[in-house]
């Protein structure tokens, strides 16, 4: 319906182009205002005329095609009154199809995620869990618009920390212990590491040749190194499990640590690098920018240095289009260097084509959440302990249901309020962790959307013999109720795009609260099983339409659905 207006519209306005006609048509927050409003402003500067004169010629000069049953103009808007039986004909026609909301806007072109990308020997936190769910999502988005997307773990598996590590385990560790406990007895190791090197700082020396030895290739430092990165990665990947969720690519800064010398070459050849104490840096200060350090006085590569072999890497193996990268706001300044020496090495497409994608903190103020050791929290244990808790629920609720059903029920509605906790909000605004809201069964939490979805898979198992099909009778859903859900309905395609260009999973999120709540209200006004069974197909036709739309929105935020829980 939008598109049809769009073209009603661009028929009469030669200075803008569907497109910024389109993103100018807004839906006005009062029904009195109808269903579409065409603000004038943008146009008065071209025109040399008041926004309601031109208001009022525009809407003058429309003829006013069947499926709309007023044009008004009120002060600087047009305002269109859709016939509403129009209105639900072309909402559910092209509503009723499973691609809904898909496009073909990425066909031919890849998108890079780096996400998630934990650090070898250190637990999966929370932090973590926020750049995983984001991106995750943002892979679902972006896969619906037609985009090839490359998934990117870029783990933080090579550096100094881990010459300190060895010197650890060296002394003070045993395999068993490491083998017993993993990532926890490696995390104590290096605590210990510091501990000790505070007394006895020969320990730094000793962890910087150890370090020395694994990039020069030693067998014995590699082994042990491969040993702590296989056991971390078996740790990540059981909460990549438990959150189904996976990665094309488990390409981590160790995969470059042939690939940085190239680069040192080739900063070297365009005279971009400079000495600096002893250590080679790119001077970024006519940006503004602190600068960005490539090799260390003792000839070590580091963090920036391997980011800029990834980005060589990636356009030469993927040719992508974008490059995103979800980590903390406090890594904006590295990621800021590193595309601009990417610009410097003459790259023009970098200034558009790599993305730092920020986030906030989650602050757990005042949550008791479990923790292993010390006051480290891990997000497999928060998954979990909101799997328990939402069993707690499920078992009063819905006591029928069997064991098997009950346990899958509660790992994807536990795991789903999690993520959806993460997404509803902003990226960059902080997320609070209350376990009283997260696992709420009303209000904006996943489980709402969830059980709304359950609650339509019943309604529609209930009814024989419903077949879905666009052949209905559109004058019965002229009510309130039926009307304000196909708006919501109509948002779909807009929502999917919008929050593609602002990488911003939680309008997605928000979207998918609003749908479930105009679902809620069209049932507890209309009821479905009724008599008459033309009004009956079109309520079970709607209903089947939403259900598929709460479970596709899920989707996109990387949440599953169960049909009863
Ligand atoms: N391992 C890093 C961390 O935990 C995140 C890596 C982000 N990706 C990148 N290409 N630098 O903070």
């Amino acid at each position: 319906m939008k598109d049809k207006i769009v073209k009603l519209l661009s028929d009469k306005i030669e200075q803008l182009n569907e497109e910024s006609i389109s993103a100018l048509l807004e839906q006005p927050p009062k029904k009195e205002m109808g269903d579409y409003a065409f603000p004038c402003f943008r146009l008065a500067k071209d025109l040399h005329k008041a926004p309601p004169l031109i208001a009022a010629d525009i809407a003058e000069s429309i003829e006013k095609p069947e499926y709309i049953d007023d044009i008004k103009v009120m002060g600087a808007y047009i305002n269109f009154y859709v016939n509403k039986s129009d209105y639900a004909k072309t909402v559910i026609e092209s509503s009723i199809d499973d691609s809904y909301g898909a496009s073909k806007e990425g066909e031919g072109k890849t998108i890079c995620i780096d996400y998630s990308s934990p650090n070898v020997a250190k637990n999966f936190h929370v932090g973590h869990l926020r750049t995983t769910v984001i991106g995750n999502s943002l892979y679902k988005i972006y896969s619906k618009l037609g985009y090839n997307v490359e998934r990117i773990n870029h783990l933080g598996d090579w550096g100094t920390q881990f010459g300190k590590l060895i010197v650890a385990y060296k002394n003070w560790g045993s395999e068993e212990a490491v083998k017993e406990k993993g990532i926890e007895e490696l995390m104590r190791l290096y605590v210990l590491f510091h501990d000790e090197a505070d007394k006895n700082p020969e320990l730094q020396d000793e962890a910087r040749a150890w370090f020395h030895k694994m990039e020069t290739g030693d067998e014995e430092a590699l082994q042990i190194w491969k040993w702590f990165f296989d056991i971390s990665l078996e740790e990540f990947k059981r909460t990549y499990k438990l959150m189904g969720m996976e990665f094309d690519h488990y390409t981590g800064e160790s995969f470059y640590r042939d690939k940085t010398d190239d680069v040192v070459k080739e900063l070297t050849d365009k005279g971009l690098l400079k000495d600096s104490e002893g250590a080679k840096i790119v001077d970024l200060e006519e940006y503004d920018m602190a600068p960005c350090l490539i090799l260390k006085n003792d000839g070590s590569s580091i963090y920036a240095t391997r980011d800029i072999a990834a980005v060589e890497y990636r356009k030469k193996t993927y040719n992508f289009t974008k490059c995103l990268y979800v980590t903390g706001q406090e890594q904006k300044l590295h990621f800021a260097q590193v595309f601009k020496v990417m610009e410097l090495l003459g790259n023009d497409w970098a200034k558009d084509s790599l993305v730092h994608i920020p986030y906030g903190l989650v602050s757990l103020a005042g949550e008791k959440l479990s923790t292993r050791g010390g006051n480290v929290i891990y997000a497999e244990d928060i998954l979990k302990e909101a799997i328990g808790k939402i069993r707690e629920i499920i078992d009063v609720k819905n006591p029928d249901l069997s064991d098997e059903e009950k346990e899958n029920a509660s790992r994807i509605v536990g795991v789903g309020a999690v993520i959806f906790n993460d997404l509803y909000n902003q990226r960059i605004k902080d997320v609070s962790f209350k376990w009283e809201h997260i696992t709420s069964f009303e209000g904006e939490t996943g489980p709402y959307v969830q059980y709304t979805y359950a609650r339509c898979s019943s309604i529609l198992r209930n009814i024989e013999g419903f077949e879905p099909s666009a052949d209905i009778d559109y004058s019965v859903l002229s009510d309130e109720a039926s009307a304000d859900l196909l708006k919501e309905i109509d948002r779909f395609p807009a929502i999917v795009a919008e929050a593609a260009e602002r990488y911003e999973p939680s309008v997605v999120a928000r979207y998918a609260v609003d749908l479930a709540q105009a679902f809620n209200r069209f049932y507890t006004e209309n009821r479905i099983a009724v008599d008459d069974e033309v009004v009956k197909k079109a309520r079970c036709t709607i209903t089947y339409i939403v259900r598929r739309m709460l479970k596709d929105s899920l989707d996109l935020l990387g949440i599953g659905v169960v049909e009863r829980m």
